[in-house]
């Protein structure tokens, strides 16, 4: 059986520490009907603190929404990998396609990824397109972000791997619309291809793919079962502890059909 996954990324949400406080504190309430589903939260850095403090004790695992490629120095507003494992983060996102639009390059999310997965943290490796075009260069696209995103990672460092793919397309308000699951099931075989291309099969089918862009708890078991992925990476859909509770429902009552070996 597959372990679920499911990353809650906040964003740069909420507003106060006092609201992200009682945030967590709803999420906290989900800690006994977790079953076997790994749940992640990444706050934004400043309320890690405090956010670690009240998941403390549960299995609600600790995550961050960005790292430096740095281990430390003259790196203004910077984070590294090490603070963050520090402060009890075991999940960091890298290469959030809204990171990727402000300027961080394929060579330096590649870095991150060399960063985290060397402290053994782990790191969530976002890809994705920003558009589709009718001759499929979108997967070429995909293809490339992968190869350059995993550069020089080892095969010992998958198990401090996750892929989260993300068509810019699908993701946060402005979306025009989650995918449809058989275009998810296309891409969860594509990049499962490319993992086997760069590490071989029997290591490449335990990396988890997750998928994020819209979901939400009425979409998340058509996603789920038609899309062959292990979990979500959800935005708005976990800024409220009732939505996101359902999702974890949904999550938890899919049923995943077993992976079709390429
Ligand atoms: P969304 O964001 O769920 O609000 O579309 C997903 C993400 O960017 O992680």
């Amino acid at each position: 059986m597959i372990q679920k996954i499911l990353v809650a990324n906040w964003k740069m949400n909420p507003q106060t520490l006092a609201e992200a406080k009682a945030l967590a504190l709803e999420v906290k309430k989900l800690n006994k009907s977790l079953g076997e589903t790994r749940v992640v939260i990444a706050p934004p850095a400043l309320y890690i603190g405090e956010v670690s403090k009240v998941i403390s004790k549960t299995k609600i695992e600790l995550g961050a929404q960005n790292v430096s490629s740095e281990k430390e120095g003259a790196q203004t507003g910077e984070n590294s990998a090490g603070m963050l494992k520090d402060a009890g983060v075991s999940v960091i996102i890298v290469g959030h396609s809204e990171c990727r639009a402000k300027g961080e390059s394929d060579d330096m999310i590649n870095k991150k990824v060399l960063a985290v997965t060397g402290l053994s943290a782990v790191a969530l490796l976002c890809v994705g397109e920003s558009s589709r075009d009718e001759e499929g260069h979108y997967l070429e696209f995909l293809g490339a972000q992968l190869v350059s995103g995993l550069k020089g990672l080892q095969v010992k460092s998958l198990k401090n791997l996750m892929i989260a793919y993300e068509p810019i397309w699908a993701i946060g308000a402005n979306a025009k619309r989650a995918m449809l699951p058989s275009e998810l099931h296309e891409m969860s075989i594509f990049i499962r291809k490319t993992l086997i291309n760069l590490y071989g099969k029997a290591v490449a089918y335990k990396v988890p793919v997750l998928y994020g862009g819209s979901v939400d708890e009425k979409n998340a078991n058509l996603l789920l079962a038609g899309g062959a992925i292990d979990g979500f990476l959800v935005g708005r859909a976990s800024l409220s502890a009732d939505t996101f509770g359902q999702l974890l429902a949904t999550t938890k009552a899919t049923g995943v059909p077993k992976i079709v070996k390429l």
